[in-house]
């Protein structure tokens, strides 16, 4: 199984830290938005989007790539994120990549998100929220996610 894993992260570093943990264990490549091309894309069998949420939605950066791909892309894909919220809320955060990825055509196979620290605007102020996350703890979910999905490809 190829695997591409293409993410964007601005503000802490944090969803950097899950996309390693996830393309470790798929021995996967990593890149940016700014590095990918649709060519690259048809190369892989499983593509991973992921990036902080700003304003409720993933990275415009990442939007915008999916939304100029072309229709029926007929691959699987995985979508993640890093958040200041909970894990509940910032699921929800999910839903326009997911509808997106879905208009393209990929098959959604899997989604993972855990809290990231947020010291965007006021937060700072009060040394911000979901403090020294992505933990260890949340590393390691992500890597049973990533290898709960390894393992229906084997
Ligand atoms: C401009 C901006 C807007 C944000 N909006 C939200 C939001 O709507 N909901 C949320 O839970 N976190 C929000 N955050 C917090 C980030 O999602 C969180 O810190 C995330 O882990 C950042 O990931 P990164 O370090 O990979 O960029 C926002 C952060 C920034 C900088």
């Amino acid at each position: 199984m190829k695997t591409l894993i293409i993410y964007k992260s601005i503000h802490h570093g944090n969803t950097e830290k899950i996309a390693k943990a996830i393309a470790d264990t798929f021995n996967a490549t990593i890149k940016k938005p700014s590095e990918v091309g649709h060519s690259d894309i048809q190369d892989y069998d499983l593509i991973g989007f992921g990036s902080g949420i700003y304003f409720s939605k993933h990275h415009k950066r990442i939007l915008e790539l999916v939304e100029l791909l072309p229709d029926n892309m007929k691959k699987k894909a995985f979508l993640f994120s890093t958040h200041g919220v909970s894990r509940k809320a910032g699921k929800k955060c999910h839903k326009a990549l997911m509808q997106l990825l879905r208009d393209k055509g990929f098959k959604v196979v899997g989604e993972f998100n855990c809290r990231g620290y947020d010291s965007y605007g006021p937060l700072k102020l009060i040394g911000g929220i979901s403090k020294n996350h992505p933990d260890r703890q949340d590393l390691e979910d992500a890597k049973r996610f990533a290898e709960e999905l390894a393992k229906d490809y084997e």
